[in-house]
């Protein structure tokens, strides 16, 4: 079990972290979200001893993770896959990693398959691993004292679409026999596939904590559709029914899709469409944070897909099912 109580890190007069509190409980994987910059990381080293708090306190098993007498043999973490030893080769790395946490030299091979590196793989040096191979590497070190907890900064980071799916099975597996996993993201995606319980934070704070499943609760409301847009938006105005135009020309409306299509029917407007809202709450709270903490310009969203030119949400769907399929 990992617990974190308000825990609060400042540089100077800037607040990183400002006081936050949750536990990470063991046979469930804990994901913490939070856009860039949001304090992850910055939450994640501290828990691991590699920046001092400001204060409040992090406890892994019940210790501080600088009184563990073996941390390695508890705690596999992998905080940043980018910076391992560029010049040795993965073979090396590993067998680094057994000697530190006493474990036999078996244990290496054992760890490239259980991650998926080719015994080719491992004779080359790091520095020419891609982000994917480097992050099995990492899991592979982390995993290699055969620890009861796995604290893991952006995981799937440089990953495939197979690598990730890999990566959620592995994590799957570790919670199910009794480890606890931490994962940090900024993807919301990729922690809905595989956390069980769910940190979001945003400017340092936490602002949603819980069961994903009870986090993912779907937005209120629906969209709606008609061939006569006056009409409808009319005959909704009439009644005091606030809703949005989309970019597809549809309404997303603030009323269940009952009640519209009372509305519709009343005022004689056939409708074209009607199904309720697409997303869920948390997705629009992320959606918000990440927009909060946008530097601008084109880029990746907080759903890993492109910049949509107006509707995030609209999108979701048919993306989500591609990648789940
Ligand atoms: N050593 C430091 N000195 C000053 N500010 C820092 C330091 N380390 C982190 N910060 C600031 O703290 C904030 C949180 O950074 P952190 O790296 O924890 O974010 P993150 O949530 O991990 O983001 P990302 O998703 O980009 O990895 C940022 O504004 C960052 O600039
Ligand atoms: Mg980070």
């Amino acid at each position: 079990m990992i617990r974190i109580e308000h825990l609060t890190k400042r540089y100077g007069g800037f607040t990183a972290v400002d006081d936050i509190s949750f536990v990470a409980q063991p046979g469930r994987v804990t994901g913490f979200l939070g856009p860039n910059g949001a304090g992850k990381s910055t939450a994640l080293r501290m828990l691991t001893h590699l920046t001092p708090a400001t204060s409040g306190s992090a406890l892994v098993l019940g210790r501080r993770y600088e009184d563990l007498p073996n941390p390695s043999r508890h705690v596999g973490v992998m905080l940043d896959a980018a910076a391992q030893h560029p010049g040795r080769t993965g073979r090396e790395v590993l067998q680094l990693a057994a000697m530190v946490t006493g474990m036999g030299r078996s244990r290496v091979d054992e760890m490239l398959d259980l991650v998926g590196l080719e015994r080719s793989e491992a004779s080359r040096r790091v520095k020419n691993y891609s982000l994917g191979m480097r992050q099995r590497l990492g899991l592979a070190g982390a995993l290699m004292g055969r620890p009861q907890i796995l604290i893991l900064d952006e995981p799937a980071n440089g990953l495939d679409p197979a690598g990730i799916r890999w990566m959620r099975g592995l994590l799957r597996d570790f919670a199910d026999q009794g480890g606890t996993v931490l994962l940090s993201s900024h993807l919301l995606h990729e922690v809905e596939l595989v956390a069980d319980d769910l940190v979001m934070i945003g400017h340092g704070r936490i602002v949603a904590q819980g069961r994903l499943a009870d986090l993912l609760t779907t937005r209120p409301g629906c969209v709606a559709d008609a061939e006569d847009r006056t009409a409808f938006a009319d005959a909704l105005r009439a009644v005091g029914i606030a809703f949005t135009g989309r970019a597809d020309g549809a309404a997303e409306i603030e009323a269940d899709a009952a009640r519209v299509g009372r509305v519709a029917l009343d005022a004689g407007v056939p409708l074209t469409l009607l199904r309720p809202a697409d997303g869920t709450r948390l997705e629009d709270m992320f959606l918000q944070l990440t927009a909060d903490t946008a530097r601008g310009g084109p880029g990746e969203n907080a759903l890993g897909q492109n910049a949509p030119e107006q509707d995030a949400t609209a999108r979701t769907a048919p993306a989500r099912e591609e990648t789940r399929a």
